[in-house]
């Protein structure tokens, strides 16, 4: 995106006019501090049916960033945004409006289609083929060339045209995967004149994804995830898995071992073993066990007291919440035990890390007597104690 003088923005070729309302009402839903990676010139595509006034259906798995999309380009225009699930709930009277009743009798009021339709908002219709009848019906004749609807409850049985800055959006799963969604009803879908299919992105791309949610990314591990996430993606494509392993799920198991501390494994439990099926499920337990492997290293060297240890990989402590970053330089400040046991030796020490306290005081040789190699992401030392970031 690139931003241009006389208040507009260019995605790829495409201008577009950005809205500079000063009004608190349209404010509101304006989006805010979003960040979307491009991939296959899909912001292009969108400006193009935006500047031509064209409703877009984006059909693709989930989480693969059709809302995204186009509440990016909502924000970056100063376009307000609303979106509205059609998922079985929702009723014709939320969609249209209805009539209620108070004290001086009844009145009209207005549902979200037809107040973002008045108002010039961006209306974003999501699982648009769970939708019911009464709501494709309504749908279908705003898509009509004369683009209106009647507010046939209404007692004026009011026209409403939409406001020139209205958009319409709809997304929807392709429907043989996902189970209580109907196939897109053959007159809607001919009616959208740009239908766009949204995929995966590359894993390049998603990488970048990745680096646009999270202040810093490990950037190898998060590439050993995407990796993961590919290789099931194809499984799932194959129909040999129900679960689909999208960027959504990427982002949340890759949150949630940073939250851990590094446990990806642990990690995968919290944000995806709990929604998977039973096979799926070890599926993705196997893959998570063989591609990032020691869940706890076990050291058995003779580490006595003030021996100096040198951390070739990030450190994870059970017992503090600071990672011990590569590189840093630790002194044994109590001797570790035999916990014995047909585990062998477990590690128990407590370490110091030279400068959280006073530097001065501790004399550090300059060549480490060991250097700890952690081969595996995941690989975890237990460490009883360890002090303070420095
Ligand atoms: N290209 C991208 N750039 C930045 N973030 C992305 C991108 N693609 C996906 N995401 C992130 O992935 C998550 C899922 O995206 P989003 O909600 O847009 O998917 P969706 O296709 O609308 O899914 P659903 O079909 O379930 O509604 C969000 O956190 C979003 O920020
Ligand atoms: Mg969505």
């Amino acid at each position: 995106m690139i931003q241009l003088k006389n208040k507009q923005v260019k995605f790829g070729k495409v201008h577009l006019h950005v809205n500079k309302s000063a009004d608190p009402q349209h404010d509101q839903f304006v989006p805010k501090g979003n960040k979307y990676v491009d991939h296959d010139k899909m912001l292009e595509t969108l400006a193009h049916a935006i500047e031509a006034d064209k409703p877009v259906l984006l059909i693709g798995e989930t989480g693969t960033g059709k809302t995204s999309a186009v509440r990016y380009l909502a924000q970056e225009t100063g376009n307000a945004f609303r979106r509205l699930n059609l998922n079985g709930a929702t009723t014709v009277d939320e969609f249209v409006g209805k009539i209620l009743i108070d004290e001086k009798g009844t009145y009209w009021t207005d549902g979200i289609l037809v107040d973002a339709m008045r108002n010039g908002h961006w209306l974003l219709i999501d699982e648009i083929n769970a939708g019911l009848p009464e709501i494709l019906f309504v749908l279908q004749s705003l898509l009509d060339d004369d683009k209106y609807i009647v507010l046939s409850d209404k007692k004026d049985r009011e026209i409403v045209r939409p406001h020139p800055n209205f958009r319409l959006f709809a997304t929807c799963n392709p429907s043989d995967n996902y189970s209580g969604t109907k196939e897109m009803n053959k007159a809607l879908l001919s009616r959208f004149p740009i239908v766009l299919e949204i995929g995966f992105p590359t894993p390049d791309k998603e990488l970048d994804v990745m680096k646009s949610k999270f202040k810093s990314v490990n950037e190898d591990l998060a590439s050993r995830m995407i990796d993961m996430a590919n290789d099931l993606r194809n499984g799932y494509k194959e129909h040999k898995m129900d679960f689909c392993f999208s960027t959504r799920e990427l982002i949340n198991w890759y949150e949630m071992q940073e939250f851990t501390g590094g446990d990806v494994k642990l990690a995968a439990k919290y944000t995806i073993l709990g929604k998977c099926n039973k096979t799926d499920k070890e599926v993705i337990e196997q893959h998570v066990q063989t591609r990032f492997k020691a869940i706890e290293k076990e050291y058995d060297g003779d580490l006595k007291v003030g021996t100096v240890i040198r951390a070739e990989a990030n450190i994870v402590p059970y017992s503090t919440k600071d990672t011990v970053p590569a590189g840093s330089v630790l002194r044994v400040i109590k001797s570790p035990w035999d916990r014995g046991g047909n585990i062998g030796m477990t590690v128990m020490m407590k370490l110091e890390r030279p400068g959280a306290h006073d530097p001065s005081k501790i004399s550090l040789p300059k060549k480490p007597d060991i250097v700890f190699k952690l081969d595996d992401l995941s690989g975890r030392i237990r460490i009883e104690e360890a002090t303070a970031t420095l």
